[in-house]
């Protein structure tokens, strides 16, 4: 199916059509210069937009200073960077580890939970996804994924997303940690309310048990508040970032609490490229967009366009909030998604067939929404009847 693959690249994703080769705002092009409205954002990264000018010039100016040092030395952008995270991020945790990809961020949050607490439980919810590395696996309810490796994972109990009388049923003074995704986006962004998130947080914090939100997907603003803990109104003991921190250069990170991060010692956590020069630069310049431009209230404002818009098309409902919405679409979802891309837009499916998904930049122009609008609504009627 695509023209890009080429023998020496192991063949293990399904690329569009066409080759990408430049980014510019909401649009990616092709060799020939055609522009694509990249509503999957090159799956949930280009945050502030594809090559956001003050994000190059940065990652320039940097690049000219210095590329890499390791961790060995100290680092006056990655200071910078960590502490203007920090700043950014919900009351109460006040340090960061930066590391390269949301895998590794969990990875790390899921190990040091379970040495902090002794325990060798954990618990997740169906339908969450946090990545592939083995215990970034092991909290993941992709079946396809586990196949082979089973014994190799760590055990782990699935409760139903978002349902209170689950909670209730768990022996939590055995179970280190409870990782969340808390708009669960690849599942086919499914949210759960205020009252189950506070309702998991008093019941962790009862009984020692630390609680990670994966907000790899739902921070920097992409629900309409710079985080899911701030939407909710719920601090977790870990956060976990990566994806658009830093506008698409490979990061990740675990913001911690400040009780566990005291409990943090020299050498225990590490990684040779996390919070390198680059990232560290992407993440501050990606940052000083944030408090500039206010890409959350865009995300809001998006959101109530999208949702109004789309009444009466082959959209039967809209799901989450912010910038990260999943449309409901029956069996219409595959249909309407190559209509789209045959128009150049380009949007994200999700693991439920009927549920396509919508993460683009959330600098998203008017016009790049209204261009999405009435393509949806131009879908031939004789499909949205079908
Ligand atoms: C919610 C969530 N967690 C974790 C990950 C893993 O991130 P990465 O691919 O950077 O390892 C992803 C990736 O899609 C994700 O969506």
């Amino acid at each position: 199916m695509s023209e890009s693959a080429v023998p020496a690249l192991l063949p293990t994703y399904a690329p569009y059509p066409f080759p990408v080769v430049r980014g510019a705002g909401e649009r990616v092009y092709d060799a020939a210069g055609q522009g694509y409205l990249d509503l999957y954002g090159g799956h949930c990264v280009a945050l502030t937009g594809h090559s956001h000018p003050r994000v190059v010039a940065a990652l320039r100016a940097q690049a000219g200073d210095l590329l890499f040092y390791s961790t060995a030395a100290r680092l006056p952008v990655r200071d910078a960077a960590a502490q203007a995270l920090v700043d950014y991020a919900p009351a109460g945790l006040g340090s960061v580890f930066l590391c390269n990809s949301g895998a590794e961020a969990n990875e790390n949050a899921l190990k040091l939970a379970l040495k902090r607490t002794g325990r060798s439980r954990l618990v997740a919810f169906q339908g969450g996804w946090h990545g592939r590395s083995l215990l970034a696996l092991s909290v993941t309810d992709d079946p396809k994924l586990r196949v082979g490796l089973e014994s190799h994972l760590a055990p782990v109990e699935f409760l139903p997303f978002g349902e209170m009388t689950a909670l209730a049923k768990v022996d939590w003074a055995s179970v280190a940690a409870v990782i969340v995704e808390p708009v669960q986006s690849i599942a086919g962004v499914r949210t759960a309310n205020r009252d189950w998130f506070e309702a998991l947080r008093a019941v962790t914090a009862q009984h020692g048990t630390l609680l990670i939100f994966d907000e790899i997907q739902t921070g920097f603003g992409r629900l309409g508040a710079p985080f899911a803990a701030d939407l909710y109104g719920v601090t977790p003991d870990l956060l976990t970032v990566a994806k658009g921190m830093a506008s698409g250069v490979p990061m990740g990170g675990v913001l911690l609490s400040d009780a566990l991060a005291r409990t943090v010692t020299a050498g225990e956590l590490g990684s040779t490229f996390g919070g390198g020069p680059l990232a560290s630069a992407a993440l501050l310049a990606t940052l000083a967009v944030i408090r500039d431009e206010d890409p959350a209230a865009r995300a809001r404002t998006a959101s109530d366009t999208i949702r109004r818009g789309l009444t009466g098309t082959v959209v039967s409902r809209v799901r989450g909030a912010g910038l990260l919405l999943g449309l409901e679409c029956g069996t219409q979802a595959k249909a309407l998604k190559a209509f789209l891309e045959a128009r150049h837009i380009l949007v994200g499916g999700s693991a439920d067939p009927t549920v396509l998904r919508l993460m683009p930049p959330l600098t998203l122009s008017d016009a790049g929404l209204e261009e999405f609008l009435a393509a949806v609504r131009a879908f031939p009627a004789a499909q949205v009847a079908a």
